[in-house]
């Protein structure tokens, strides 16, 4: 069985103030939790923070952001050496926002996927349609194309160490959320295109679903077969609202 992973991606929010008591009203709540991991992905500069303030407890730190390169002239850049060496676990890759507002093609999210399983980050590889890609039926061929160029670069079995993220682009940020019956569709269409090169590794891969998950939909979205957990950017801000999904994914 694949065990649920909720993650909260802060985006450019906080500060040390209110990670300090967003973590601490979190903490309190999820610490006895069983059968779901947990993370949180607060923006880079508070990564040490916030791996200090989770210290000890169930909560794992993800990065929002890594480098394709190893390291050297590129100002402004962060490395996955750097993030391991920080304690990092996770890595985000080819969010939607990096994709549409910093150009990412997906070439380039393949290599940064490639990166952060090279230096031993997990990456969750996010992928997802726009309104237009879903209404024109291109849906199926983005989600091939995005997935695709990382199987291609990295091979299929790496997806033993990847976490897939469903994020459609329409939902992100919208409050408007994908129904469960549409992201079961994806989610199974996504592991499909996996157990195409690899059955056995497709079976075993997270799935998580982002897009306008809150603590009033988060329990119907993850009894879908194929959802395997959530990543969550809204109410990932808010304790209450990210302990009720934590409490809607674990046993
Ligand atoms: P949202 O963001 O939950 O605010 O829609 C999700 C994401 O972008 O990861």
């Amino acid at each position: 069985m694949r065990r649920p992973l909720i993650m909260g991606n802060w985006k450019m929010n906080g500060s040390s103030m209110a990670n300090e008591s967003l973590l601490t009203g979190l903490i309190s709540q999820v610490s006895s939790l069983q059968g779901v991991d947990i993370a949180v992905c607060p923006p880079a500069v508070y990564l040490g923070q916030v791996l200090e303030l989770v210290s000890g407890t169930s909560i794992d730190v993800g990065a929002q952001n890594l480098s394709e390169q190893k390291s050297g002239a590129f100002t402004g850049e962060i490395s996955g050496d750097m993030l391991r060496d920080l304690g990092v676990t996770y890595t985000l890759v080819g969010h939607s926002e990096r994709r549409s507002l910093y150009g990412e093609t997906n070439e380039l999210v393949a290599a940064k996927t490639l990166k952060a399983l090279e230096v031993g980050l997990v990456p969750v590889l996010c992928v997802g349609e726009t309104l237009e890609e879903r209404k024109s039926s291109q849906m199926d061929a983005v989600l091939a194309g995005q997935i695709n160029a990382v199987i291609e670069l990295c091979g299929a079995d790496t997806f033993g160490q990847i976490i897939v993220a469903y994020e459609p682009v329409w939902a992100i940020g919208t409050g408007e959320t994908a129904t469960p019956q549409q992201a079961q569709d994806a989610h199974a269409f996504i592991r499909g295109l996996i157990a195409a090169q690899s059955p056995a590794i497709a079976e075993r891969v997270t799935i998580l679903y982002g897009g306008s998950m809150n603590e009033k939909n988060a329990a119907e979205l993850l009894a879908m077969a194929d959802v395997d957990g959530g990543l969550v950017g809204g109410a990932s801000l808010k304790a209450d609202s990210f302990a009720t999904i934590c409490k809607a994914a674990a046993e």
